[in-house]
Protein backbone atom coordinates (compact mmCIF):
# COMPACT_ATOMS: atom_id res chain seq x y z
CA UNK A 1 0.00 0.00 0.00
CA UNK A 2 1.22 3.52 -1.41
CA UNK A 3 0.00 7.01 -1.18
CA UNK A 4 1.69 10.28 -1.76
CA UNK A 5 -0.07 13.74 -1.94
CA UNK A 6 1.35 17.17 -3.38
CA UNK A 7 1.20 20.30 -1.45
CA UNK A 8 2.35 24.05 -2.12
CA UNK A 9 3.11 26.22 0.83
CA UNK A 10 1.23 29.65 1.55
CA UNK A 11 2.50 32.93 2.34
CA UNK A 12 0.03 35.17 4.76
CA UNK A 13 -0.66 38.70 3.75
CA UNK A 14 -2.05 39.07 6.86
CA UNK A 15 -0.26 36.89 9.58
CA UNK A 16 -1.32 34.21 11.83
CA UNK A 17 0.96 34.29 15.33
CA UNK A 18 -0.13 33.02 18.78
CA UNK A 19 -3.22 29.95 19.50
CA UNK A 20 -5.43 31.05 22.10
CA UNK A 21 -6.37 27.15 22.17
CA UNK A 22 -3.09 25.37 22.25
CA UNK A 23 -4.74 22.18 21.63
CA UNK A 24 -7.15 23.36 18.89
CA UNK A 25 -4.68 25.12 17.34
CA UNK A 26 -7.47 27.87 17.33
CA UNK A 27 -5.91 31.37 16.44
CA UNK A 28 -6.00 34.68 18.51
CA UNK A 29 -6.82 36.32 14.78
CA UNK A 30 -7.62 35.85 11.30
CA UNK A 31 -5.38 35.53 8.60
CA UNK A 32 -5.35 35.33 4.56
CA UNK A 33 -2.68 33.80 2.71
CA UNK A 34 -1.99 32.67 -1.04
CA UNK A 35 -0.72 29.73 -2.19
CA UNK A 36 1.84 29.89 -4.66
CA UNK A 37 3.18 27.52 -7.36
CA UNK A 38 6.44 25.67 -7.84
CA UNK A 39 7.53 25.34 -4.44
CA UNK A 40 5.77 21.73 -3.53
CA UNK A 41 6.19 19.30 -0.77
CA UNK A 42 5.38 15.76 -1.79
CA UNK A 43 4.86 13.29 0.99
CA UNK A 44 4.25 9.30 0.60
CA UNK A 45 2.54 6.36 3.16
CA UNK A 46 3.49 3.39 2.55
CA UNK A 47 3.24 0.02 4.56
CA UNK A 48 7.19 -1.06 5.73
CA UNK A 49 7.88 -3.69 9.13
CA UNK A 50 8.27 -0.86 11.39
CA UNK A 51 7.06 2.94 11.95
CA UNK A 52 9.56 5.36 10.62
CA UNK A 53 10.14 8.84 9.12
CA UNK A 54 12.40 10.51 6.39
CA UNK A 55 12.31 14.21 5.59
CA UNK A 56 14.37 15.58 2.65
CA UNK A 57 15.74 11.47 2.25
CA UNK A 58 17.38 11.28 5.72
CA UNK A 59 16.02 9.86 8.78
CA UNK A 60 13.96 12.53 10.69
CA UNK A 61 14.98 13.74 14.16
CA UNK A 62 13.13 12.32 16.85
CA UNK A 63 11.21 15.44 17.91
CA UNK A 64 9.74 15.68 14.32
CA UNK A 65 9.46 11.37 14.36
CA UNK A 66 7.33 12.22 17.28
CA UNK A 67 5.66 15.19 16.14
CA UNK A 68 4.16 12.99 13.10
CA UNK A 69 3.55 10.18 14.98
CA UNK A 70 1.34 12.21 17.13
CA UNK A 71 -0.48 13.95 13.83
CA UNK A 72 -0.86 10.04 12.38
CA UNK A 73 -3.08 9.21 15.46
CA UNK A 74 -5.81 11.46 14.31
CA UNK A 75 -6.22 8.91 11.60
CA UNK A 76 -5.03 5.41 12.98
CA UNK A 77 -4.47 4.11 16.34
CA UNK A 78 -1.84 2.05 14.61
CA UNK A 79 1.11 3.92 12.79
CA UNK A 80 3.48 0.92 13.42
CA UNK A 81 3.64 0.01 9.87
CA UNK A 82 3.77 3.22 8.40
CA UNK A 83 6.91 4.94 6.46
CA UNK A 84 6.26 8.27 5.57
CA UNK A 85 8.66 10.22 3.72
CA UNK A 86 8.64 13.82 2.89
CA UNK A 87 10.37 16.02 0.59
CA UNK A 88 10.49 19.53 -0.38
CA UNK A 89 12.08 21.19 -3.97
CA UNK A 90 12.68 24.29 -1.40
CA UNK A 91 14.58 25.08 1.56
CA UNK A 92 12.86 23.81 4.73
CA UNK A 93 12.32 25.56 8.04
CA UNK A 94 13.68 29.40 6.82
CA UNK A 95 10.30 30.66 7.05
CA UNK A 96 9.13 30.06 3.12
CA UNK A 97 6.45 27.89 4.80
CA UNK A 98 7.30 24.64 4.49
CA UNK A 99 5.64 23.49 7.63
CA UNK A 100 2.50 24.33 5.88
CA UNK A 101 2.86 22.71 2.72
CA UNK A 102 4.58 19.52 4.70
CA UNK A 103 1.51 19.13 7.16
CA UNK A 104 -1.20 19.73 4.31
CA UNK A 105 0.30 17.19 2.15
CA UNK A 106 0.33 14.87 4.83
CA UNK A 107 -3.07 15.24 5.75
CA UNK A 108 -4.41 14.17 2.64
CA UNK A 109 -2.00 11.47 2.64
CA UNK A 110 -2.99 9.99 5.78
CA UNK A 111 -6.60 10.54 4.69
CA UNK A 112 -6.46 8.27 2.10
CA UNK A 113 -3.82 5.54 3.48
CA UNK A 114 -6.17 5.21 6.21
CA UNK A 115 -9.62 5.01 4.79
CA UNK A 116 -10.62 7.47 7.11
CA UNK A 117 -12.78 10.01 3.74
CA UNK A 118 -13.16 12.80 6.68
CA UNK A 119 -15.26 15.31 5.36
CA UNK A 120 -13.02 19.38 4.72
CA UNK A 121 -14.09 20.52 7.78
CA UNK A 122 -12.57 17.26 9.75
CA UNK A 123 -9.51 17.54 7.77
CA UNK A 124 -9.18 21.25 8.53
CA UNK A 125 -9.78 20.71 12.03
CA UNK A 126 -6.63 18.09 12.18
CA UNK A 127 -4.40 20.00 9.87
CA UNK A 128 -4.21 22.69 11.63
CA UNK A 129 -3.33 20.79 14.84
CA UNK A 130 -0.09 19.60 12.61
CA UNK A 131 0.55 23.24 12.05
CA UNK A 132 -2.05 26.24 12.19
CA UNK A 133 -0.72 27.73 8.63
CA UNK A 134 -1.14 24.33 6.63
CA UNK A 135 -4.78 24.38 6.83
CA UNK A 136 -4.69 27.64 4.61
CA UNK A 137 -2.21 24.89 1.78
CA UNK A 138 -5.39 22.44 1.70
CA UNK A 139 -6.74 25.02 -1.00
CA UNK A 140 -5.31 27.10 -4.02
CA UNK A 141 -5.88 30.44 -4.14
CA UNK A 142 -6.49 32.97 -1.36
CA UNK A 143 -7.48 31.73 2.18
CA UNK A 144 -8.59 33.07 5.45
CA UNK A 145 -7.75 31.40 8.45
CA UNK A 146 -10.49 32.57 11.02
CA UNK A 147 -10.64 32.84 14.32
CA UNK A 148 -12.97 29.76 14.72
CA UNK A 149 -10.58 27.33 13.13
CA UNK A 150 -11.58 27.43 9.72
CA UNK A 151 -11.03 28.29 6.41
CA UNK A 152 -13.30 30.40 4.31
CA UNK A 153 -12.28 30.43 0.77
CA UNK A 154 -11.84 34.01 -1.30
CA UNK A 155 -12.51 33.64 -4.50
CA UNK A 156 -10.24 36.73 -5.81
CA UNK A 157 -8.47 36.71 -9.31
CA UNK A 158 -4.91 36.64 -9.06
CA UNK A 159 -3.27 36.57 -12.61
CA UNK A 160 -1.52 39.93 -11.65
CA UNK A 161 -0.16 38.69 -9.02
CA UNK A 162 3.54 37.49 -8.57
CA UNK A 163 5.97 36.53 -5.67
CA UNK A 164 9.85 36.74 -5.62
CA UNK A 165 11.46 35.28 -2.84
CA UNK A 166 14.88 36.82 -2.20
CA UNK A 167 17.01 34.27 -0.19
CA UNK A 168 18.95 35.62 2.89
CA UNK A 169 19.67 32.11 4.68
CA UNK A 170 18.63 28.64 3.27
CA UNK A 171 19.88 27.28 7.23
CA UNK A 172 17.09 26.41 9.16
CA UNK A 173 15.71 29.11 11.95
CA UNK A 174 17.11 28.98 15.28
CA UNK A 175 13.46 29.53 17.10
CA UNK A 176 10.68 27.87 15.40
CA UNK A 177 7.60 29.32 14.74
CA UNK A 178 5.68 27.34 17.14
CA UNK A 179 8.11 27.88 20.35
CA UNK A 180 8.11 31.96 18.91
CA UNK A 181 4.11 32.16 18.71
CA UNK A 182 4.34 31.02 22.56
CA UNK A 183 7.12 32.94 23.96
CA UNK A 184 5.48 36.25 22.37
CA UNK A 185 1.84 35.59 23.34
CA UNK A 186 3.11 35.29 26.62
CA UNK A 187 5.88 37.68 26.90
CA UNK A 188 5.29 40.65 24.49
CA UNK A 189 3.27 43.77 25.31
CA UNK A 190 2.76 44.35 21.68
CA UNK A 191 0.42 40.89 20.60
CA UNK A 192 -2.07 42.27 21.55
CA UNK A 193 -1.76 44.99 19.54
CA UNK A 194 -1.10 42.32 16.16
CA UNK A 195 -4.05 41.51 17.25
CA UNK A 196 -5.86 43.59 16.73
CA UNK A 197 -4.58 45.15 13.72
CA UNK A 198 -5.32 41.92 12.01
CA UNK A 199 -8.34 41.27 12.98
CA UNK A 200 -9.37 44.46 11.83
CA UNK A 201 -7.01 44.66 8.27
CA UNK A 202 -8.42 41.03 7.51
CA UNK A 203 -11.92 42.34 6.19
CA UNK A 204 -9.94 45.45 4.60
CA UNK A 205 -7.90 43.44 2.49
CA UNK A 206 -10.50 40.47 1.62
CA UNK A 207 -12.37 43.74 0.19
CA UNK A 208 -8.67 45.53 -1.79
CA UNK A 209 -8.25 41.40 -2.94
CA UNK A 210 -11.98 41.05 -5.09
CA UNK A 211 -11.50 44.44 -5.93
CA UNK A 212 -7.97 44.59 -7.37
CA UNK A 213 -6.81 47.47 -5.32
CA UNK A 214 -3.29 46.10 -5.46
CA UNK A 215 -1.67 49.27 -3.58
CA UNK A 216 -3.85 48.40 -0.24
CA UNK A 217 -3.15 44.54 -0.89
CA UNK A 218 0.77 45.26 -0.30
CA UNK A 219 0.47 47.96 2.26
CA UNK A 220 -1.86 45.76 4.37
CA UNK A 221 0.69 42.85 3.87
CA UNK A 222 3.73 45.13 4.84
CA UNK A 223 1.70 46.74 7.83
CA UNK A 224 0.92 43.22 9.15
CA UNK A 225 4.79 41.48 8.65
CA UNK A 226 5.94 44.71 10.67
CA UNK A 227 3.98 44.70 13.45
CA UNK A 228 4.35 40.90 13.60
CA UNK A 229 8.12 41.72 13.68
CA UNK A 230 7.75 44.43 16.24
CA UNK A 231 6.21 42.11 18.16
CA UNK A 232 8.65 39.99 18.40
CA UNK A 233 11.64 42.59 18.80
CA UNK A 234 9.26 43.60 21.91
CA UNK A 235 8.99 39.72 23.53
CA UNK A 236 11.45 39.54 26.80
CA UNK A 237 13.84 38.42 25.71
CA UNK A 238 13.58 39.81 22.34
CA UNK A 239 13.27 37.58 19.10
CA UNK A 240 14.88 38.87 15.72
CA UNK A 241 14.71 37.00 12.53
CA UNK A 242 15.84 39.83 9.91
CA UNK A 243 19.34 40.74 9.73
CA UNK A 244 20.88 43.66 7.99
CA UNK A 245 20.32 42.47 4.65
CA UNK A 246 17.05 41.30 5.12
CA UNK A 247 16.24 45.64 6.32
CA UNK A 248 18.45 46.16 2.95
CA UNK A 249 16.09 44.96 0.86
CA UNK A 250 13.15 46.13 2.56
CA UNK A 251 15.09 49.45 2.29
CA UNK A 252 14.92 48.84 -1.87
CA UNK A 253 11.70 47.94 -2.25
CA UNK A 254 10.74 51.13 -0.85
CA UNK A 255 13.06 52.87 -3.25
CA UNK A 256 11.56 51.01 -6.47
CA UNK A 257 8.15 52.14 -5.03
CA UNK A 258 9.20 55.52 -5.25
CA UNK A 259 9.34 55.08 -8.72
CA UNK A 260 6.09 54.10 -9.17
CA UNK A 261 6.65 50.16 -9.33
CA UNK A 262 4.10 47.94 -7.73
CA UNK A 263 6.10 46.18 -5.06
CA UNK A 264 5.55 45.12 -1.36
CA UNK A 265 7.37 42.77 1.30
CA UNK A 266 6.80 40.40 3.94
CA UNK A 267 8.47 38.42 6.39
CA UNK A 268 7.74 35.14 8.00
CA UNK A 269 9.46 33.48 11.13
CA UNK A 270 12.52 33.28 9.49
CA UNK A 271 15.26 35.73 7.71
CA UNK A 272 13.83 35.47 3.99
CA UNK A 273 12.10 38.40 2.08
CA UNK A 274 9.39 37.78 0.15
CA UNK A 275 8.23 40.47 -2.51
CA UNK A 276 4.82 40.82 -3.73
CA UNK A 277 4.65 42.32 -7.28
CA UNK A 278 2.68 42.57 -9.89
CA UNK A 279 3.05 40.38 -13.64
CA UNK A 280 4.31 44.04 -15.54
CA UNK A 281 6.82 44.77 -12.68
CA UNK A 282 8.66 41.26 -12.00
CA UNK A 283 11.18 41.35 -14.05
CA UNK A 284 12.36 44.87 -12.98
CA UNK A 285 11.87 44.19 -9.53
CA UNK A 286 13.91 40.78 -9.24
CA UNK A 287 16.76 42.16 -12.45
CA UNK A 288 16.97 45.38 -9.78
CA UNK A 289 17.48 43.48 -6.36
CA UNK A 290 19.57 41.21 -8.07
CA UNK A 291 21.86 44.14 -9.05
CA UNK A 292 22.10 44.89 -5.76
CA UNK A 293 23.86 41.37 -5.05
CA UNK A 294 20.97 39.64 -3.41
CA UNK A 295 19.85 36.19 -4.45
CA UNK A 296 16.22 36.46 -6.09
CA UNK A 297 14.73 33.41 -6.84
CA UNK A 298 12.45 32.76 -9.93
CA UNK A 299 9.07 34.18 -9.32
CA UNK A 300 6.30 32.50 -8.42
CA UNK A 301 2.35 32.58 -9.66
CA UNK A 302 -0.38 32.07 -7.47
CA UNK A 303 -1.86 28.22 -7.83
CA UNK A 304 -5.55 27.27 -7.86
CA UNK A 305 -4.01 23.90 -6.69
CA UNK A 306 -5.20 22.58 -3.35
CA UNK A 307 -3.81 19.83 -1.57
CA UNK A 308 -4.38 16.53 -3.40
CA UNK A 309 -3.57 12.76 -3.90
CA UNK A 310 -1.39 12.11 -7.16
O1 LIG B 1 1.68 27.40 11.33
P1 LIG B 1 3.00 27.76 11.81
O2 LIG B 1 3.30 27.24 13.17
O3 LIG B 1 4.04 27.41 10.80
O4 LIG B 1 3.04 29.36 11.96
C1 LIG B 1 3.07 30.22 10.88
C2 LIG B 1 3.34 31.59 11.29
C3 LIG B 1 3.71 32.58 10.22
O5 LIG B 1 4.28 31.93 9.10
C4 LIG B 1 4.75 33.52 10.81
C5 LIG B 1 2.53 33.42 9.78
C6 LIG B 1 1.50 32.75 8.90
O6 LIG B 1 0.33 33.12 9.03
O7 LIG B 1 1.85 31.92 8.05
Amino acid sequence: MKVTAKAHPNIALIKYFGKKDEKEVLPYNDSISITWDTFETRTTLETAKAFNVFLNGHVASIEDREKIKTFLTYFTNDVSHTVVSSKNNFPTAAGLASSASAFAALSVAANRYFNCNFSEKNLEAITRKGSGSAIRSLYGGVNRFNRNGYVTRIDASLEEYRLLVVLISDHAKAVSSRKAMKHVVETSPLHKAFIDTANEDSDALEKALLSKDFHTVGRLSEKSALSLHGSMLAANPPIHYLSDAAFRVMDEIVKLRRENREVYFTMDAGPNIKVLTTKKDVRLVANHLKAQGFNVLPALKPSKEGAHIL
